[in-house]
């Protein structure tokens, strides 16, 4: 394709970044890959159509295959490589060339990024990718933010790769500055909150109820066919279904109980904290990831912490209606949560985000897709300037309606002794948020006790 330019380059011709090229091409766009490693870029030639794709050995020839202004997208491992592709990068481009980085960045990098390439002249987009292989071949969601008048140059090509909802991409312009990696960010955390819910509930339905992964499976697609409608919940049903080749066991029965991360859902609750804003059930996800760690001593103390627990009384099979609508209110809770934080956040970093829009670009293509999220974005068209998500009449509605099961589901988990801290993180920030006096004057007469902080009167 050498004399043909290409519209985009691609740098990182790993899974998410050679996918993404290949669903580029579907939709008509010339573009040229490169990678650090020459069999990545071998394996592109061999797969792209020739007259589309143009496989790059060196930074030089595919920079020299571009249109102008160029446009490049990185999809490199966050950290230190994205600084280092892109100080190889500045030495050859030239003012109103445009970077785009989509891999998951932590935003405070992405904020320094754009303000150093910005003042070089260049733009700079970062752009939160979600959906994962899957969704980077056939649509994934797009979170972009960053040189608002440099995304036009890409536009057009976002909204013809992105997955469609109604005939919508999901993909839309977010804000300034980190606004799009911010996004994914708490995109993650949502996402990190929801599988420890559905783990939970599965451990209930395990060791509580005793089902076997064929009724597990039977359960989570049934599930997945109403309210629970969501991405997560039809992959988990697969996941029942899933034999290991290896041994020929069921695969959930052989994949150790430690559950390693990236830093996405560590990095939302961290900025959470910093923005004092409440996101309990994410904590809670991150928490237990982080417990799961402790392998060792956790069997230790599985044997010397075997304290007894009175059996159930009564069928468990009976609350398997109330734990779906227990894993409905703890779901709908942890969207809350994130969409909540995210409006603070928006305020604090002056994205100026249109929470109805996330909701939306979020309904298709990224990991968090759900049905539910069409209610939270009605809440949100209702009322654009909701503080808390809580105080919608139709969400309270929803929650309302089923908190009495979760109730029922934790008095079950609680007797029987297994842990279900991020269902319990969810009723306990309900209950909490509906709370019109909460214990927290003690805690100022003790400080002030203590302290002499002094205290605010009635
Ligand atoms: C997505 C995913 C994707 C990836 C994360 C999570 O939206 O497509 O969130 O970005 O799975 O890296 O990984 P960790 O669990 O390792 O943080």
């Amino acid at each position: 394709m050498a004399e043909i330019k290409a519209t985009i380059g691609m740098i990182g011709l790993g899974v998410m970044g050679r996918n993404l090229l290949l669903n580029m091409v579907d939709h008509g766009f010339t573009v040229a890959g490169y990678d650090r490693d020459p069999e990545k870029v071998s394996a592109l030639a061999k797969e792209g159509d020739e007259k589309w794709v143009s496989a790059q050995k060196t930074l030089g020839r595919f920079i020299a295959c571009l249109e102008k202004p160029r446009k490049i997208m990185l999809l490199v491992p966050a950290g230190a490589p994205v600084d280092a592709v892109i100080e190889e990068l500045l030495p050859n481009l030239e003012p109103g060339d445009l970077i785009i980085d989509g891999g998951n960045s932590y935003f405070e990098d992405t904020a320094r990024r754009y303000r150093t390439l910005v003042d070089q002249g260049l733009s700079f987009l970062g752009v939160g990718v979600s959906g994962g292989e899957d969704g980077a071949r056939r649509g994934p969601s797009l979170m972009p933010g960053g040189s608002s008048d440099a995304y036009p140059l890409v536009r057009p090509l976002f909204e013809k790769i992105a997955a469609k909802v109604d005939d919508a991409p999901c993909v839309t312009w977010l804000g300034p500055g980190a606004a799009g990696h911010y996004v994914k960010m708490v995109h993650n955390g949502i996402e990190y909150g929801l599988m420890q819910l559905i783990a939970e509930s599965y451990d209930l339905m395990r060791r509580g109820f005793g089902f076997n992964n064929r009724r597990l499976q039977e359960i989570f697609r049934q599930w997945n066919r109403g309210a629970l409608n969501s991405f997560l919940l039809e992959i988990t049903a697969d996941i029942f279904a899933q034999r290991d080749e290896r041994t020929g066991q069921d695969l959930i029965d052989v994949i150790l109980d430690v559950a390693r991360q990236k830093g996405t859902g560590m990095w939302t609750t961290q900025s959470a904290m910093s923005l004092q804003v409440p996101i309990p059930v994410i904590d809670m996800a991150v928490m237990m990831r982080d417990l799961s760690g402790f392998k060792t001593e956790r069997e230790l103390a599985a044997r010397a912490l075997n304290v007894p627990v009175d059996p159930f009384p009564g069928n468990p099979e009976d609350l398997l209606v109330a734990l779906e609508h227990a894993l409905l209110a703890a779901m709908l809770l942890t969207y809350i949560q994130g969409m909540n934080m995210l409006k603070k956040a928006s305020e604090a970093h002056e994205y100026g985000l249109n929470m109805a829009e996330v909701a939306r670009i979020w309904r298709g293509g990224c990991i968090i897709r759900a049905a539910m999220l069409n209610d939270l974005r009605d809440a949100y068209l209702t009322q654009p300037g909701l503080a808390n998500l809580l105080l919608d009449r139709s969400l309270v509605q929803q929650v309302t309606a089923w908190q009495k099961d979760l109730r029922r589901v934790l008095s079950f988990s609680v007797q029987l002794g297994i842990p279900t801290p991020a269902l319990m993180a969810a009723l306990a920030y309900f209950d909490s948020f509906r709370s019109g006096w909460l214990p927290t004057n003690l805690i100022q007469a003790q400080r002030d006790y203590f302290g002499a902080h002094t205290y605010e009167r009635i």
